[in-house]
């Protein structure tokens, strides 16, 4: 019997099909676009957004393997937000997932275009899925709602524009589960898209998602404060002149909200009947490190 855990699986299957199947072209002269594009697209990071694809469609009784396609499409625009939010016009960092930014390896301009070139190419990934049309036009319509000026960038935009002023606790919670929460709902969705599940399974995923997202965030906040950049593979203290969780509560009343979130995004599990991978690893995100 195979030793390796569940998100070993999911983690081997996601790595293959970004690394054999993205951006190997023959005959094309751009070739510092295609190796800026997997130099941050294969630097690793936790994968936790394809993971969820891939679990959402097994707790749906889909056969998950063939949902890599949504999953690799979350994880590109999810890098490149990354790479856009490493830029010096946004948060100017140095460091990610352990390597050098973007940027700092290929240029602004190379950088820029490399996020542009993986947000373009998730959707190439969804039109070349294997699901019939209908699930096809979906998965874009979540993606693109989650991922757009509603969802990520909206966030992103909002957070930028939050730097100068002092917001109050409702707005940090709107801003983080845009630019955040938004990516892991189109995961969650995708997944249960892709197992065929139903609209109780849909609204569930949606309503985990959002109380994970804020776990999630609320987590990094206190990983800029207490974190070791060496650990987390970025830099740290970089969001101290934000409106983050941090800078609002304080760092024992942001792990109290952690537990509290994580708590209810549990409580969403329930309509799924083999949920007990997705229970654990959410909970042990907790007291991530990293
Ligand atoms: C970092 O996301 C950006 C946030 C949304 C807080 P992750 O912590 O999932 O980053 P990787 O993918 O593991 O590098
Ligand atoms: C970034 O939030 C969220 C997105 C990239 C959309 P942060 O700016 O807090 O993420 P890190 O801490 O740089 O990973
Ligand atoms: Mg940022
Ligand atoms: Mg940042
Ligand atoms: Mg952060």
């Amino acid at each position: 019997m195979s030793d390796k855990t569940q998100y070993d699986l999911y983690l081997d299957h996601i790595e293959a099909f970004l690394d054999e199947k993205c951006f190997h072209y023959e005959s094309e002269p751009q070739t510092e676009l295609f190796s800026a594009m997997r130099y941050s697209l294969l630097a690793g990071g936790k994968r936790l957004r394809p993971v969820f694809v891939f679990d959402f469609c097994r707790m749906c009784g889909g056969d998950w393997k063939k949902a890599v396609h949504f999953a690799a499409a979350v994880e590109m625009i999810h890098t490149y937000s990354l790479i856009h939010d490493d830029l010096p016009c946004m948060d100017n960092d140095d460091f990610r997932r352990g390597k050098p930014t973007n940027h700092k390896v290929y240029g602004e301009a190379i950088a820029v275009l490399a996020g542009d070139a993986l947000l373009t190419a998730a959707f190439s990934c969804i039109a070349s899925a294997p699901y019939d049309a209908q699930t096809r036009i979906r998965a874009v319509e979540i993606l693109s709602n989650c991922a757009g000026e509603i969802g990520m960038v909206g966030g992103q935009v909002l957070d930028i524009q939050s730097e100068s002023r002092r917001c109050t606790a409702n707005e940090v919670i709107d801003i983080q589960s845009r630019k955040t929460g938004a990516l892991f709902r189109a995961a969650c969705m995708l997944g249960v898209l892709a197992g065929s599940g139903d609209a109780q399974q849909l609204a569930a995923a949606g309503d985990f998602a959002s109380n994970f997202g804020l776990a999630f965030q609320i987590r990094d906040d206190i990983l800029d404060v207490i974190g070791d950049a060496n650990v987390l593979g970025k830099s740290v203290g970089t969001d101290a002149n934000k409106n983050t969780f941090v800078q609002l509560y304080g760092i024992e009343k942001c792990n109290a909200l952690v537990q509290e979130h994580t708590e209810k995004a549990v409580a969403a599990l329930e309509c799924f009947c083999d949920h007990i991978f997705m229970e654990q690893l959410v909970c042990k995100l907790i007291e991530r490190t990293v």
